[in-house]
């Protein structure tokens, strides 16, 4: 006897009723009550989010001890095994041995590959009898991700008998990017938090961290060519309170050091977490100006912003002087980040002191240029021309396609789905971040009791967020990589509060960004929400619970 779930958009029949011709309305109706009954009751049993693509739940468990073994039948599986370690031991106290050659059939967890059929990396199979867990990874990442989902299957009580209902899982994901944001210029995270935050998004099968390092309010990243844009750049004299009210006055600082980054890259690397680092150009860019005054138009002096928004001091677009300065930091930041992409902004850049600085004039003369916004277009094509010698790729906000887009631009759509539409027409590479489904600094709920920037994004507007646009064709839709939450944190002063903006709506989004459309149900996540809020109290991660339903 065993339940099957395939949450697709039609339910398959069950084999007695296809075998049977003969069956009539009543048998088919009783048959359906079969088969809502078992989706319901799988879902109080199997709680695994995001949805995978099958699950099939058979009877009987196998109990993972501290005497069961872990075999890495893929040596590349090590990665999976040491982190699936490292959770037990945080959380159940106890890890497994692991063994590199086959030494047992049974009481093992079986880490291998198995080729599966699947265009975006990731795909897994997982299955659980009453001797072992096997998990088959399509590659080196579908082991991963199929250690996530037997995390998943866990008991959250503490205990060194962990029983797991016996299963069989056939996975893949939908989209090749799953990304997750966090703004680190407004407020400093700590390194522990950072991986700390870098563990939610495994934990979820998603695969890139947005890391926003510089702002108006502070730059974060150590660029040794330039010291001052960490001894000056990185400390305000103090920061706005309430809605941008007055500044409290209190010194705030902080910046990663390049051996930190370098370890915060490894640990992101062993979970299969690419990071793309963002350098903000040619706006938000006031604590390099504090630091080096010469890089912009008025030359100063200016002070690290203490407010949050929009600074007319933006980098001098004239000055061949600005572009060598964010070369060299590019250098020493490609030195430190692998990934294909560097972010390199571009929102939010106001034209005020570009139209009266006499070098940023004579550029837009020189150059033939039609205006301001012609002049960001040849900054951003300047710095990709750059990026793209050094085997690079840009990758910027969507207003670098104001004046023209650069010829090798990924679009990230953040004022809207416009931004994306229109790339992805270009023929432009997208990574979907629109504000009304995916900005995770508005509240959770209308009865926010926090201070947060304002606006109202409840869980089920995030679950229900298609990131393809209606407007696009089949073939227009391929541009469009995945999606992306952003989490600015003019309004997340600590961890805590950047838990509680991210819980539950993170869940949501690594379904909408893994499962494939017809294994989404909104009321089947609910149920298997109450599983994962369990998990974030073994966690130990603050969450919000209001306004669930309907957003009240
Ligand atoms: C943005 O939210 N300014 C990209
Ligand atoms: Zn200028």
């Amino acid at each position: 006897m065993f339940i099957i779930k395939k949450i697709t958009s039609a339910l398959p029949l069950p084999q007695f009723l296809i075998k049977n011709q003969n069956f009539n309305m009543k048998k088919l109706l009783l048959a359906a009550g079969v088969i809502i009954f078992s989706v319901t009751s799988f879902s109080q049993s199997l709680s695994i989010i995001p949805a995978p693509a099958s699950v099939t739940l058979n009877q009987g468990t196998f109990t993972i001890t501290p005497s069961t073994k872990i075999i890495l039948e893929a040596p590349a599986a090590k990665k999976s095994a040491d982190f699936f370690n490292k959770y037990l031991k945080e959380y159940y106290g106890f890890t497994l041995p692991v063994a590199k050659e086959k030494t047992a059939e049974s009481n093992a967890v079986i880490l291998n590959f198995d080729k599966m059929e699947n265009s975006i990396p990731g795909a897994y199979n997982l299955s659980v009898d009453k001797n072992k867990v096997y998990i088959g990874g399509d590659n080196e990442q579908g082991i991963f991700y199929g250690i996530q989902t037997l995390i998943q299957l866990l008991p959250v009580e503490k205990s060194t008998s962990l029983a797991i209902k016996q299963c069989n899982i056939i996975d893949s994901p939908r989209f090749a990017y799953r990304g997750l944001h966090l703004d680190c210029g407004r407020h400093f995270f700590s390194v522990d938090f950072v991986k700390q935050y870098i563990d939610f998004i495994a934990l979820h099968k998603m695969n890139t961290f947005h890391w926003h390092l510089t702002e108006d309010q502070g730059w974060r990243i150590e660029i040794k060519k330039y010291p001052l844009l960490t001894q000056v750049g990185s400390c305000r004299n103090g920061t706005a309170t309430g809605h941008n009210k007055e500044s409290d006055n209190i010194k705030y600082c902080g910046y990663y050091t390049q051996e930190q980054i370098k370890e915060v890259v490894k640990y992101a690397a062993d979970r299969y977490i690419t990071i793309i680092p963002e350098i903000e150009m040619p706006g938000h860019g006031l604590a390099a100006l504090a630091a080096y005054p010469y890089l912009g138009c008025t030359k100063g002096p200016y002070q690290v912003g203490q407010k949050w928004g929009v600074f007319p001091d933006v980098f001098c677009a004239g000055n061949d002087s600005t572009y060598k300065f964010i070369e060299n930091v590019l250098d020493e930041v490609m030195a430190l980040f692998p990934s294909k992409y560097i972010h390199i902004g571009g929102d939010e850049c106001p034209k005020t002191r570009w139209q009266t600085c006499p070098v940023c004039q004579a550029r837009i003369k020189s150059e033939g240029l039609k205006d301001e916004h012609a002049l960001q277009s040849y900054f951003i094509q300047r710095i990709e021309k750059y990026l793209n010698s050094k085997g690079r790729q840009i990758i910027g906000w969507d207003e670098i396609l104001e004046g023209g887009l650069a010829p090798n631009a990924t679009v990230m759509s953040w004022r809207g789905e416009q931004g994306g539409i229109d790339a992805a027409k270009q023929h432009h590479k997208v990574v979907m971040t629109p504000g009304s489904y995916v900005y995770f600094d508005h509240s959770q709920s209308k009865k926010e009791d926090s201070l947060t920037i304002g606006g109202d994004l409840p869980l089920q507007v995030v679950y229900n967020y298609e990131p393809i646009p209606a407007a696009l064709t089949a073939d227009e839709a391929n541009y469009v990589l995945g999606a992306q939450a952003n989490v600015w944190s003019e309004y997340m002063a600590n961890p805590a509060k950047v838990e509680y903006m991210l819980f539950p709506r993170l869940s949501a989004l690594s379904e909408v960004l893994w499962s494939g459309k017809g294994n989404k149900n909104w009321d089947d996540f609910l149920t298997r929400m109450q599983a994962q809020y369990k998990r974030y109290d073994l966690w130990k991660v603050m969450y919000n619970t209001k306004g669930i339903n309907k957003g009240e």
